[in-house]
């Protein structure tokens, strides 16, 4: 695992984005695996701005998104298609059709699970997949004791991982139970990984990622598996692993 360590989230977004867009220039039909959650918006921030500068042409790039909620509808304002049409999206030239994020609302889950795991199959695997990572070690929605071996699936999520994310809605009632997010497996079929790591919030995982076992308990270990990955951490984050 490659390592860069930041002074903050400012350069850390500017070192993700930098990655990001060099991909796009040597392959203008990137196929670029995307995240949500707080740790990214920094460097969609910057994907913007370099896109204002002609730094990037977004017009042929297609993108995967890991998870989205079960039971929120794409204009949901809580809805990960919400959240990447408003933090990158509907700000560079990315054509809609483009742009892949599972189906929260699909009547049949499971069925959408397989029609997931296809497009992965067919548009992808991402050349480039931005990764964030819970403070229990999860990647995509892919919690503790999750298997190795997974595709698309249904999740139940740790109330954690709820607790985490009830600072996005209303109160923790309303954080939707279940996700539907892409396994470890199919993670791992990125020909790159970028995974970021910001503030003390993360150290722990962090120390985990780098000095722990391969193990179920902790998913992003999973990563260690893959010959490309490349964590970018800011110095809060890497504290307790430096
Ligand atoms: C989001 C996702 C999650 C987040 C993780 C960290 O698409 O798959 O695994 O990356 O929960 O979230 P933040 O960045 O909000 O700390």
């Amino acid at each position: 695992m490659n390592i860069i360590v930041t002074e903050n989230k400012k350069e850390l977004s500017q070192k993700a984005c930098s990655i990001f867009e060099s991909q796009v220039r040597d392959n203008p039909k990137s196929v670029l695996g995307l995240a949500t959650g707080s740790t990214p918006t920094g460097t969609y921030e910057e994907l913007i701005e370099g896109y204002s500068h002609g730094n990037a042409d977004y017009e042929n790039v297609k993108t995967i998104n890991l998870d989205e909620y079960v039971g929120l509808g794409g204009d949901h304002p809580q809805s990960y298609r919400t959240f990447m049409e408003e933090n990158l999206f509907r700000h560079v030239n990315i054509q809609q059709e483009n742009t892949f994020i599972p189906d929260g609302t699909a009547s049949e889950l499971q069925k959408e699970c397989l029609r997931y795991e296809e497009v992965i199959e067919n548009i992808g695997p991402p050349d480039i997949q931005l990764l964030g990572i819970g403070e229990n070690g999860h990647i995509g929605f892919n919690e503790p004791g999750s298997s190795f071996d997974t595709e698309t699936h249904v999740v139940e999520l740790a109330a954690s991982t709820r607790e985490a994310n009830a600072r996005f809605f209303d109160s923790i009632e309303d954080v939707p139970k279940q996700a539907v997010t892409m396994g470890i497996r199919s993670i791992l079929k990125s020909k790159r990984i970028v995974l970021l790591a910001s503030g003390e919030r993360k150290a722990r995982a962090i120390e985990q990622l780098l000095t722990g076992e391969i193990t179920e308990d902790f998913p992003a270990s999973a990563l260690k598996r893959h010959d490309d990955v490349t964590l970018i951490v800011d110095k809060e984050a890497y504290q307790y692993a430096a």
